[in-house]
């Protein structure tokens, strides 16, 4: 029978499969920066953003080269409901999975897990972090094709498309989403 895990749920089954401190301290970045999202669009369902955040790249760490795809299976297995897992491999839509994105929610784990990755890796290079960092000065590292050269600009602007917005108001969001949700 499946079921819909709450975050600490999620966490606990993404640890079954992960032992990377980078990845799970990803899967709790996307999960919170979900929440933030969920919390202005979607607020009834945050939890479920939450959950989907945090199980997103489940299979990433033991099956690189299978990403997306053992990840339904995995998620099967762990008898995770079908509209969370629809949406964990929707993210990888065009790179490693044919499942498109459809609802808002799907659209922004697609757009937020690139970005995140930009967003904090710009903040790594700055004495105050996230704690004043403004979108133009990621805006200006998104520019600058060789600045963390593994985040794809190309799937940031597809997200930022998908969702109807503004390249910089998807950064401001994101932005503030993890500067007011810090993962420890
Ligand atoms: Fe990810």
């Amino acid at each position: 029978m499946s079921y819909i895990p709450t975050p600490g749920q999620a966490l606990e089954v993404l640890k079954k499969y992960n032992r990377d401190e980078f990845h799970i301290h990803h899967a709790k970045t996307v999960s919170a920066v979900m929440g933030s999202f969920a919390r202005e669009y979607d607020p009834e369902n945050e939890e479920f953003w939450k959950s989907v955040g945090m199980l997103h790249d489940i299979d990433f760490e033991l099956y690189p080269d299978q990403h997306c795809v053992k990840a339904l299976e995995i998620l099967h297995d762990e008898d995770i409901d079908e509209d969370m897992i629809h949406a964990v491999v929707s993210h990888g839509y065009g790179i490693c999975s044919d499942v498109a994105p459809e609802k808002f929610m799907e659209k922004v784990l697609f757009a937020v897990d690139e970005l995140t990755g930009l967003i904090g890796a710009a903040a790594l290079m700055r004495p105050t972090g996230i704690s004043d960092m403004e979108a133009k000065s990621v805006m200006k590292k998104f520019k600058d094709k060789k600045f963390a050269a593994g985040c794809s600009r190309e799937v940031i602007s597809r997200g930022a498309e998908m969702l109807e917005m503004e390249l910089k108001d998807l950064m401001d969001k994101t932005i503030t989403a993890m500067r007011d949700n810090p993962v420890e």
